[in-house]
């Protein structure tokens, strides 16, 4: 088999000695256009696992790189002239030169035939190698043949916000360390480790105002490196910042969507990068070379087109992993400014679960003497502004208590609402006291009630509850005196009304899809129909039908509070009737109530502030925002902001930060605690307390969430549908004393904090034993 590799990176490479290493009777041949000895930047990092997948692999070239690298175990994050430190963490780092070296020894060992000074123009690469069985795409980051064949490979290409530069130094360094620098004009980072006795590589960063301000765009490279010296003069302790090509640049962020054409398949770099901050672009380049060879020893010889499927197929989520990980990191760093009035700990929190691959529970893994020190800071804090003292029993975050006006909840888990399509002409059955009734004995802090509506045609389905006559508030008063009796779990009525999406089958039936008989007419901001050719056409609200269901929503509340209920929602969200006014791809309005932001949401905030008139003032209110559309020319992070900032200026205590379900074309990106990152946003711009919502499933994300202030209260929703013990089993798991377990099931609850403080210990004893042993050892 004759194979051509474009680009001697790590990724071309380790392709090439790993595939020649099987078969040597293959012919393999590098072309590179630089010379063997050059190279820019400095030194590249992996992870202990990283590591361990190449002593599998070539054990040759694993001790080459093991005897060029300097290990270390901790982060260390300086901030505000604090510095903290994590334990546990395993990287090694080296130069790249080295790392190169070392691969072309192991190349030309083996046999593979290294081209240096030839740069290959990719217009003609199919007819200047025309005998290649298979043609390597390993180019980097502006692989030229990417380019050329565009339409096929199909790169998503997008700049980042920030400015970067990668530069060196001589500063040793014991650790992985951030340093964080507030500077007349913005904050600066520096992302650095050591890679060889003696160097280090400093990658800086910060967003465009600051950089402008600081005049880098006219600097040259040894100005800015003079410049930076003296923003990080503490840190490089008397040492220089060294310059290689190191110029300002954007990140680019690049993911194909195809991965081969023809005889020709794409790899590392020039296939997807994966931003700096979580150190990966070597790594993903190398581990796709692993899976490359794989597949092309497998099957290359017989059919390179199943070899390539191969290799798309099981590298294709992988990188999507990475690649979303490295995204929500670099996202971070972009708004490091929100972050910043943070304590010390806190903020150290933040940054090393910042990815939310890393969690509480993790971190207690990898040091637990750091979470530690985060929770005796979190439990002061807490102390001094809210009055709650849990700095002796501490029971870790999701267990503090939270007040709301006059209203406590004893912890952070919500039940989130969830219709249960099983009302009759709106009235709570039997299956609502029994639903409601359970999951009140399961220690959540706080549940909703599922979207209630203000009128008959305000119903999603016939199986919505209601809140519009007596039947329906005795039968809510009896589910609320219930839990109020029997447990401290407090219980929030939400409000709403479904808009274009209402008249529509049961929950399991065909959602979003008109009944076959029995429909009414539906209302939403305008005519638009959910579902083109399916849906109703709604009647775009006039002035009199608006004040109509305000009025609804009016005396629904005051229904609510005579239930009895703590506390009250107003649903906002998922396309229903208030959400289609916020929604530009759902208003289309051309009065008061469309257009700007402003306008779009005049008719919520009246909603709203007629409802806050008559609930009453010791009662707190949230409301359910939908932050996203998941479709371009929906909701911005701007409209969000001015929204949750609008109705806190009304009265709203809490924000509950949805996402999505406005138009069915959506497009979201799913993955776990995928909505965090708006209900962070809220909570750390505009100031009011948010709740966090979707796929969170675990003790340990409601604890990596309130630790660093992403939300303030966590809900679940499906967790909650088959589990009601949430709670209840995460405070038996991290044996966290008091909890409001009804008196009939305390002989359960000691059992259960027995049981589950063993499953946690052999869990961790696990996973430390999993962990990779320190190379220092
Ligand atoms: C300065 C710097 C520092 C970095 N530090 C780190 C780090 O610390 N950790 C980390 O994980 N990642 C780091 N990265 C990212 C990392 O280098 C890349 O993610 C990784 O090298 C990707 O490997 P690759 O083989 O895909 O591409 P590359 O390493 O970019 O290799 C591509 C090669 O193709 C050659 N080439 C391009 N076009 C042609 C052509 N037409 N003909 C012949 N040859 C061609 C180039 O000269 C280059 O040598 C750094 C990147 C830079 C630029
Ligand atoms: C069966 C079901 C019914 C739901 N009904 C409602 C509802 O009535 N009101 C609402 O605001 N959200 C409703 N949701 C959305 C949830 O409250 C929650 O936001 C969503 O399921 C994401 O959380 P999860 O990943 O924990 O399930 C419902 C979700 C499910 C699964």
């Amino acid at each position: 088999m004759q194979i051509v590799v474009v680009g001697g990176g790590p990724g071309g490479l380790y392709f090439s000695l790993l595939t020649k290493k099987a078969r040597p009777d293959w012919d393999i041949r590098v072309y590179e256009q630089n010379r063997a000895d050059d190279t820019f930047g400095f030194g590249v990092v992996f992870s202990d696992d990283t590591l361990d997948e190449f002593l599998s692999r070539d054990p040759e070239s694993y001790e080459g790189i093991r005897n060029n690298f300097a290990y270390w175990d901790d982060i260390v994050i300086r901030y505000k002239g604090q510095e903290m430190r994590c334990g546990g963490n395993g990287f090694a780092g080296c130069s790249r030169v080295s790392l190169l070296n070392l691969l072309h020894d192991r190349c030309r060992e083996l046999g593979v035939e290294l081209h240096f000074e030839a740069p290959i123009d990719a217009t003609r690469l199919q007819e200047t190698f025309p005998e290649a069985d298979m043609i390597l795409a390993a180019d980097g980051i502006g692989s030229a043949i990417r380019e050329h064949y565009r339409s096929q490979f199909n790169p998503q290409f997008e700049l980042r916000q920030n400015k970067f530069c990668w530069m060196g130094s001589t500063r040793p360094l014991d650790a992985f360390h951030y340093f964080f620098r507030e500077t007349a004009h913005g904050i600066v980072i520096a992302h650095t480790y050591q890679y060889q006795p003696g160097m280090s590589t400093w990658v800086i960063e910060t967003d465009k105002a600051c950089w402008q301000a600081h005049g880098f765009a006219d600097c040259t490279e040894a100005q800015s490196a003079a410049k930076l010296e003296e923003i990080f003069a503490e840190e490089l302790d008397d040492h220089p910042l060294l310059i290689n090509r190191s110029v300002w640049r954007n990140f680019p962020r690049i993911f194909c969507e195809k991965w081969y054409h023809d005889n020709i398949v794409i790899l590392g770099d020039a296939k997807a990068s994966a931003h700096f901050s979580i150190g990966s672009g070597t790594k993903l380049a190398m581990e796709c070379a692993i899976a490359l060879s794989d597949a092309v020893l497998e099957h290359g010889e017989s059919d390179v087109q199943r070899a390539f499927a191969q290799y798309d197929d099981t590298r294709r989520t992988p990188v999507q992993i990475t690649q979303h990980n490295a995204d929500v990191s670099l996202a971070w760093f972009e708004h490091v400014h929100r972050s910043f009035d943070m304590k010390p700990m806190q903020f150290a929190m933040v940054v090393m679960s910042r990815s939310k691959s890393i969690t509480y529970d993790n971190l207690i893994v990898r040091d637990a003497s750091f979470i530690d020190k985060v929770d005796t800071e979190f439990y002061e804090t807490h102390f001094e502004t809210t009055g709650f003292d849990c700095r002796a029993t501490r029971p870790t975050p999701m267990f503090t208590p939270i007040r709301f006006r006059d209203m406590v909840v004893n912890n952070r888990v919500v039940m989130s609402p969830m219709a249960q399509y099983s009302a009759d002409d709106g009235v709570p059955a039997d299956w609502h006291f029994v639903h409601y009734g359970s999951h009140s004995l399961g220690g959540a802090g706080l549940m909703f009630v599922e979207m209630t509506c203000t009128s008959p045609d305000a119903r999603i389905t016939t199986g919505c509850t209601g809140l519009w006559n007596d039947a329906q508030e005795a039968a809510w008063k009896r589910i609320v005196d219930f839990v109020h009796a029997n447990s401290d779990t407090r219980i929030c009525m939400q409000l709403g009304h479904a808009g274009r999406k209402g008249s529509t089958q049961l929950g399991w039936e065909t959602p979003d899809h008109p009944m076959a008989e029995g429909n009414w007419p539906v209302y939403s901001a305008s005519a638009l129909p959910y579902l083109e050719g399916i849906s109703q056409t709604p009647i775009a609200m006039d002035a009199a039908q608006m004040r109509q269901v305000r009025e609804d929503f009016v005396a629904a509340t005051i229904r609510a509070d005579r239930a009895g209920f703590d506390m009250l929602e107003l649903h906002a969200a998922h396309g229903y009737l208030l959400a289609s006014f916020l929604s530009p791809l759902t208003n289309r309005r051309d009065d008061a109530y469309g257009g700007s932001i402003d306008n779009r949401l005049r008719y919520p905030l009246e909603v709203f502030s007629a409802m806050r008139e008559v609930w009453p003032a010791p009662k707190p209110m949230s409301v359910r925002i939908s932050a996203t559309d998941w479709k371009a020319g929906g909701i911005t992070e701007a409209d969000y902001v001015a929204a949750a900032a609008a109705f806190a200026e009304a009265g709203c205590d809490l924000i509950d930060v949805s996402a999505g379900q406005t138009v069915p074309d959506q497009q979201p990106v799913y993955g776990r605690m995928f909505q965090a990152q708006f209900a962070e946003a809220i909570r750390n711009v505009v100031g009011i307390r948010t709740i966090a919502v979707g796929a969170v499933t675990s003790p340990e994300q409601v604890n990596t969430l309130v630790a660093c202030r992403r939300a303030d209260l966590v809900a679940l929703a499906r967790p909650h549908l088959w589990n009601p013990y949430f709670a209840h089993q995460a405070a038996a798991l991290y044996d966290t004393a008091g909890g409001n377990w009804p008196k009939q099931y305390l002989a359960g609850r000691d059992q259960a904090h027995r049981e589950f403080v063993r499953a946690r210990e052999k869990t961790m004893e696990l996973q430390q034993k999993a962990k990779p042993s320190s190379h220092r050892n």
